[in-house]
């Protein structure tokens, strides 16, 4: 017998954030000093994708320095949607000030000001360029069901990618 598969109906992207992203948790800070700590290696002006980026900006603003372009997936529309509203500086998007405050002392900015805060989000939402689940999904770069349900994977399977 196979365990049920949530269909992500009652997702709540606002919840989610509620829940984990009011504060900065200390694991998550570790998470952004290791971030800026790598970022720094990569080529000015790469092409970056954050693949499952959920309805968080956090991971992305430590990134966005570096890379010309940065690409945004999820299989969750509603996720897409939360990222897209702070990306359009839209009413009720979530507020990753806090996040980005941090990333900036993590590069050495030990005072970060409003304005660096407000230029280093600007500076992302400059950067994010949206991949919607459909276009994903039918290219075949990712199966239509969550990461992480178990599942065979098999040579000519409509999850695999496509040469
Ligand atoms: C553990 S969450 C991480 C969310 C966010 N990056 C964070 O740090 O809070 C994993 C994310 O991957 C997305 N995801 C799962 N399977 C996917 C798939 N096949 N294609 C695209 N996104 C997927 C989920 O919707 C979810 O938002």
């Amino acid at each position: 017998m196979s365990a049920p598969v949530s269909s992500f109906a009652d997702w709540s992207a606002e919840a989610y954030l509620t829940d984990y992203y009011s504060r900065i948790e200390p694991e998550e800070l570790c998470t952004l000093r290791f971030l800026v700590e790598q970022f720094r290696k990569l080529p000015r002006n790469c092409l970056a994708l954050e693949f499952g980026i959920g309805p968080t900006l956090h991971h992305v603003l430590p990134l966005s320095p570096y890379a010309s372009e940065i690409h945004v997936a999820d299989l969750l529309p509603s996720n897409l949607e939360a990222v897209r509203k702070w990306q359009e500086r839209e009413c009720g998007a979530h507020d990753w000030a806090e996040f980005t405050r941090r990333v900036l002392i993590y590069e050495g900015n030990l005072l970060p000001t409003e304005s660096d805060v407000h230029a280093r989000e600007e500076l992302t939402r400059s950067r994010a360029v949206f991949a919607r689940p459909p276009f994903l999904v039918m290219a075949g770069l990712v199966p239509a069901i969550p990461i992480g349900q178990a599942r065979p994977i098999r040579s000519g399977s409509p999850g695999r990618a496509r040469r």
